[in-house]
């Protein structure tokens, strides 16, 4: 049984007081939830979120990360700073991370690879735009992300990874793919794990981003192969968020 997990990637949003007061709020809401709760802050939140959620059953992740241990990197975090400071997941791969600030397959291992190494998980995002999905290419271009994300990992180790499938064109957009094309994506990029690393398939938990709202969180969840949301907009109240927690935990 994989347990499902909804993570909110609060992007730029939040002073630390805001994140405090959230998680708070957050904490009665989510309780004894069988569901796995994740916030992802910004950097500067998340010494801030890990205190609020101790006691709680809410975990904490950041939403990148570089992957050397230390040097000369002005306005880098590493691994090891992330995880002295509490996080448990690092969002790797986002799809704005791709779009504004350069991220490739091959930076996007690198990243993996050092979470891993510190003992955290990674949450990996991946995706076709619109243009990718119209041209009928988005099985090549999930395969080439997975593909170029997990390069070198054991079976075991993709195991024990969180895969978010995000079309490019669903975030932020108010569309959400259908349950549907969701579930089929997320069963085809199974599939190519399975290829990879065999019994792992099975266990790796896929979730899907993009306009996941209490509306539509216990449609996607019903469907056999989507274990989980990475949240955006709807991430950024508690009733939203909560809303969407109590929903995946109910379907
Ligand atoms: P929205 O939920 O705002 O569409 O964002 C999804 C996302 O990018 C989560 O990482």
């Amino acid at each position: 049984m994989r347990k499902p997990i909804i993570a909110g990637n609060w992007k730029m949003h939040k002073t630390v007081q805001e994140a405090k007061d959230f998680t708070k709020a957050l904490a009665d809401m989510v309780a004894n939830s069988q569901v796995e709760v994740v916030l992802c802050p910004p950097f500067t939140a998340l010494a801030a979120v890990v205190e609020a959620a101790e006691g709680t059953n809410i975990a904490v992740g950041a939403q990148n990360v570089y992957w050397e241990e230390k040097g000369a990197f002005t306005g880098e975090i590493s691994p090891g700073m992330l995880k002295e400071v509490g996080c448990k997941y690092v969002i790797v791969g986002h799809s704005e991370r791709r779009q504004y600030f350069g991220e490739t397959d091959e930076t996007v291992n690198k990243r993996v690879k050092a979470v891993l190494n510190e003992g955290m998980v990674p949450i990996i995002c991946v995706g076709e735009t619109l243009d990718e999905r119209e041209q009928g290419i988005t099985e090549k271009v999930v395969r080439t992300q997975v593909e170029g994300a997990l390069k070198g990992l054991d079976a075991a180790t993709v195991a024990g990874l969180v895969i978010a499938y995000e079309p490019v064109w669903a975030i932020g957009t108010g569309k959400t793919a259908s349950e549907e094309d969701a579930q089929g994506v997320i069963a085809y990029i199974r599939s190519v794990i399975k290829e990879l690393a065999q019994d792992s398939a099975d266990r790796v938990r896929i979730q899907y981003g993009g306009s996941v709202k209490p509306a539509n969180i216990v449609g996607l969840m019903q469907q056999p192969d989507i274990d989980g949301a990475l949240v955006g907009g709807a991430s950024l109240e508690p009733e939203s968020f909560g809303g969407i927690v109590k929903g995946a935990a109910g379907a």
